[in-house]
């Protein structure tokens, strides 16, 4: 039997990508303990759901697993390397993707611009953005809306858009809070298909909260989670 690297249901110590060891997070806003010691540890190329009731923590941890905030205590490990011994801007924009429920897109932008932001952050030269925001939008599905705006767009084209901004600097995780709260059932399958096909296909580690049971259900593994720990 292998050793699992942080209790029950783990994956095995050489293949772990992201880690949590009892991870803390206190708010001084609102004077709220939102982790009360969560322990995980997530596989190269694995897709985990993370579930639970509002309020129990949720954003919160997955925030701490892309490097958006620190822990209070304890510590996120990429690679085995912990994040508070590195550059955590260089971690969350050249390691991580994320993909929020409501998309965060800039309204004045187009796709194709929307798509381009993080690569200010990445290595590409300033010619080579436009073509590969394009890419990126045909790769999810949107080939034809490169000059709409948000505005102008579905919600599931929206979350199209925003999943392509996520890949812009190629990342090694993608990292969605609630990605299809906003969509009706129709677009909530399409977008779970476009996350799962983005997984195999560039080998993506996959990390989504999730009310959704079919989202849930098309997981690997489900954390459930409950008053900032998991259950
Ligand atoms: N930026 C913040 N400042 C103060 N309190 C926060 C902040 N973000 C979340 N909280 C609180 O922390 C707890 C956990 O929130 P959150 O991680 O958003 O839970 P979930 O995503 O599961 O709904 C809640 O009580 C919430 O009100
Ligand atoms: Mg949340």
């Amino acid at each position: 039997m292998n050793e699992t690297a942080a209790g029950t249901g783990g994956p095995n110590s050489e293949t772990v990508i992201l880690e949590g060891r009892g991870l803390l997070k206190h708010y001084d806003d609102g004077d709220v303990q939102a982790l009360r010691g969560v322990s995980l540890a997530i596989a190269e190329g694995e897709f985990v759901a993370i579930t639970g009731p509002s309020g129990c923590g949720k954003s919160t941890l997955l925030q701490l697993l892309g490097g958006l905030d620190r822990p209070t205590g304890g510590d996120v490990l990429f690679r085995g390397r912990p994040l508070s011994a590195i550059d955590l801007d260089a971690y969350h924009a050249r390691q991580v993707g994320f993909v929020f429920q409501s998309f965060h897109l800039l309204p004045t932008l187009t796709s194709v611009e929307n798509v381009q932001v993080p690569m200010f952050e990445g290595p590409w030269p300033r010619r080579e953005r436009a073509p590969r925001a394009a890419a990126l939008l045909a790769e999810v599905g949107l080939p034809h809306r490169n000059t709409h705006r948000p505005g102008q767009l579905s919600v599931g084209e929206r979350q199209r858009v925003a999943i392509a901004r996520a890949l812009a600097n190629d990342p090694t995780l993608l990292l969605a809070d609630e990605p299809t709260g906003n969509l009706d059932s129709r677009s909530q399958d399409e977008i779970l298909r476009l996350l799962a096909d983005l997984r195999h296909r560039r080998g993506l580690t996959l990390v989504i909260v999730t009310h959704s049971p079919e989202v849930a259900a098309a997981a690997d593994r489900r954390i459930a989670m409950k008053d900032g720990q998991i259950t």
